[in-house]
C-alpha cells in the first residue's frame, strides 16, 4: 500500500516536472533526440498500379533531360512503365545528314528503358516537322524520296527492332478537315506514302505494333472520320497496321468530349485496331490556381477512364513528366502546367487523380 502511494507522488512529482520545465526549455532539441516526424505513405508509383492491370502508362522523354537530371530520371524511372522518344528518333536528329546517321541519344534511351525495365514507344518514322535541310531543300524525285524514305525506316526500324514495341509510324498526316496535308511526302511520293511506310516497318520489325497518329482526332469530328476512313482504308487493303495514336493535346476550355472520345474508340476498335492515348497534356494557359489544377485533375480522371473502359486501349502517355521540361511554355508563351508534376517535381492533382483511378476497380 504504502509502496504503491510512494510510486504515484514520485510519478506525480516527475511528471509534474516535465510539464513545468517544458515551457522553460529555451534550448531546441538536438538534432538526433527528435522523434521521427510521422511517416506519410507515399502513393504508389503510378507505373505499379498500371501494371497490375496490364496498363501502359508512359511519359515522352528526351535524352538532353535525362542526361543532365538525375532528379528526373529517377521520377521517370518510378513513376512510369512507358517511355516515348519525344525528339530524340525524329528524322532530323537521327538522320541528320544523308549519309549519316546519329544514334546517340536513341541507344541511350533504350538503354535507360532496359535498365529501369520500361516498354518504349518509338516516335516517329514519317513526318514533316522536324526533318533535316538536306532532306526539305534536297529537290528529290519520287524515286529518290521513296529510296531515302525505305532506307531511313530500314536502318532506324532495323536498329531498334525487338527493343520499341510500338512505332508512331506515320504522324499528322491530316488537315482539320480529314484530308490529306501538303506534307513533303504527298508532294514528292503521292498519297501511297502512308502504305509503304507502314509496309517497310513492318519488314524492318515484324513484332512491333504500327500505329497511325494524330492531333484534334480524338473525338468525333470531321478529322476524326477522315482518320477512320484512312486506316479502314488501310485495313481493308491488307496494310500492315494495329493502331490509332490519339495525341490528346487539350487545353482546358477545349476538351474532346469524354463520350465522343469513347464513341470514337469503339469504332476504331470495331476495324480491329488498338487506340492508344499518346501525347497527353493539358493545358492550364496563364493562370495556375487550385481551382485550374483541380479541373486539370478531372480531365486526366475522365480520360483516363475513358481508356480503361475501351476495349482496345491499354496505353496514356503523357507528354513529358516534369512542367520544367514541358514543351508547352516554349509552344504557347505561357506556364500550361501540362503535366503530372510542377516545376519542382511536385505531384499535382492530376497524379493524385490518375492514381486513384488507376487504383479502381470496374
Ligand atoms: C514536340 C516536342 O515535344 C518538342 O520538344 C519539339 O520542339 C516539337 O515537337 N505532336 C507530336 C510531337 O507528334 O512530336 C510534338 O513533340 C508535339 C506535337
Amino acid at each position: 500500500m504504502k509502496r504503491t502511494l510512494f510510486i504515484t507522488v514520485l510519478l506525480f512529482v516527475v511528471l509534474a516536472c516535465s510539464f513545468t520545465q517544458l515551457p522553460t526549455a529555451p534550448t531546441p532539441f538536438p538534432t538526433s533526440t527528435v522523434p521521427p516526424s510521422p511517416t506519410v505513405t507515399p502513393a504508389p508509383p503510378l507505373r505499379s498500379l498500371a501494371a497490375t492491370r496490364g496498363f501502359w502508362i508512359g511519359s515522352a522523354v528526351s535524352y538532353e533531360y535525362l542526361r543532365a537530371d538525375s532528379t528526373y530520371r529517377d521520377l521517370v524511372a518510378r513513376e512510369f512503365n512507358l517511355l516515348t522518344t519525344e525528339n530524340d528518333l525524329k528524322f532530323g536528329p537521327i538522320h541528320p545528314e544523308l549519309e549519316r546517321y546519329d544514334f546517340e541519344a536513341g541507344d541511350a534511351l533504350m538503354e535507360f528503358a532496359q535498365a529501369n525495365d520500361m516498354a518504349v514507344r518509338g516516335h516517329t518514322l514519317v513526318w514533316d516537322w522536324q526533318n533535316p535541310s538536306w532532306l526539305m531543300e534536297g529537290n528529290y524525285s519520287r524515286d529518290e524520296l521513296i529510296n531515302i524514305l525505305r532506307e531511313h525506316i530500314y536502318t532506324v526500324v532495323g536498329r531498334y527492332r525487338g527493343q520499341i514495341s510500338a512505332w508512331d509510324v506515320v504522324n499528322e498526316a491530316l488537315d482539320p478537315q480529314g484530308n490529306l496535308r501538303d506534307t513533303i511526302w504527298l508532294r514528292g511520293i503521292g498519297p501511297d506514302y502512308i502504305a509503304l511506310a507502314f509496309q517497310w516497318t513492318h519488314e524492318a520489325d515484324p513484332d512491333a505494333k504500327l500505329f497511325y497518329n494524330d492531333q484534334a482526332a480524338e473525338g468525333m469530328n470531321a478529322k476524326s472520320d477522315g482518320v477512320y476512313e484512312l486506316v479502314k482504308g488501310l485495313r481493308d487493303s491488307g496494310i500492315p497496321i494495329d493502331g490509332v495514336g490519339l495525341q490528346m493535346h487539350v487545353d482546358l476550355n477545349a476538351v474532346p468530349p469524354p463520350g465522343e472520345v469513347a464513341a470514337n474508340m469503339a469504332r476504331l476498335g470495331e476495324l480491329g485496331l488498338e487506340v492508344a492515348i499518346t501525347e497527353m497534356d493539358v493545358r492550364l494557359g496563364p493562370e495556375i490556381t487550385p481551382e485550374t489544377l483541380q479541373r486539370q485533375a478531372e480531365i486526366y480522371r475522365e480520360l483516363l477512364s475513358v481508356c480503361l473502359r475501351a476495349e482496345k486501349c491499354n496505353t496514356l502517355v503523357v507528354w513529358g513528366a516534369t512542367d520544367a521540361y514541358s514543351w508547352l511554355p516554349e509552344l504557347t508563351g505561357m506556364p500550361d502546367a501540362g503535366v503530372l508534376f510542377d516545376l519542382h517535381y511536385q505531384p499535382k492533382p492530376a497524379l493524385e487523380a490518375l492514381v486513384k483511378t488507376l487504383m479502381l476497380t470496374e
